[in-house]
């Protein structure tokens, strides 16, 4: 039988991606976990393998099944997270679609926490170490390109603006999770696409679209944003 050739874009190219919620523990029992459910990641990582790209994907825990053909990084908190990222390094496109825990607690208990009749446990967080913005600053093994995420829930696209000048990434992919719109954890996005060329931004604004059709329009991006470089 022939079939006409399945175009391959992505062949050749090593794509990270990072996707899901994040877990930071209480103690061993307890943790802080938010309403991400991985779908637009693993989507995004189903879409770049079908491009023929290699991918890794960094997974907090999530109730997906392992998408064909792709690596899979386990990991529960935003700390393991950073560092299987940097352990899959180098890559030639980097994708941070994870909802990584923003605070961890300081104080993790070793045993379970018990009731007393001191009261209630205070717990002390402090900040998560920021992945997209420590692989945006890498000088030596900085991926050509890298991409964020910002969900927001209101001044949706000003706030994406700052996001993309401050982590130093060269697109974010703006995401409306106001109610009226895209809650975390649905099946649909309202995205738009910014993007820094040198000291130009762009903002590219896109239907309401599936997980899965704005995985692919992404990654018809990346794959468009990589041949023209290499030509
Ligand atoms: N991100 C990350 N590591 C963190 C926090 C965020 O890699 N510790 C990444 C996310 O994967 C996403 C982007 O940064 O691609 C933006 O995440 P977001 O939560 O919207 O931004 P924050 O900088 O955490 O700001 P805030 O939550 O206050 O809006
Ligand atoms: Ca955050």
């Amino acid at each position: 039988l022939l079939r006409p050739p399945v175009p391959r874009p992505l062949a050749g190219k090593r794509v990270l991606i990072t996707a899901g919620p994040t877990h930071e523990p209480i103690d061993p029992v307890r943790y802080i976990a938010n309403r991400s459910s991985g779908k637009q990641g693993f989507a995004i990582a189903a879409a770049a393998q079908a491009a023929g790209a290699e991918v890794i994907l960094v997974s907090g825990p999530v109730e997906l099944s392992d998408p064909q053909g792709v690596t899979v990084k386990h990991v529960e908190s935003a700390r393991q997270m950073l560092e299987q990222v940097q352990a899959s390094l180098p890559a030639d496109i980097a994708i941070f679609a994870a909802a990584v825990a923003d605070w961890r607690v300081a104080n993790e208990g070793e045993q379970k926490l018990k009731k007393t009749s001191a009261g209630m446990p205070p717990l002390q967080l402090v900040e998560n170490p920021d992945i997209l913005a420590t692989i945006s600053k890498l000088t030596d093994q900085r991926p050509p390109l890298v991409i964020g995420f910002a969900a927001e829930t209101e001044h949706l696209i000003d706030n994406a603006k700052s996001k993309l000048a401050r982590k130093g990434c060269d697109w974010i992919v703006a995401n409306d999770v106001s109610p009226a719109t895209g809650v975390m954890g649905g099946d649909r996005n309202t995205v738009h696409l910014i993007s820094r060329k040198d000291s130009e931004i762009a903002v590219d604004s896109w239907p309401v679209m599936t997980k899965e059709q704005v995985a692919i329009e992404l990654v018809a991006h990346v794959a468009k944003s990589v041949t023209d470089k290499s030509v």
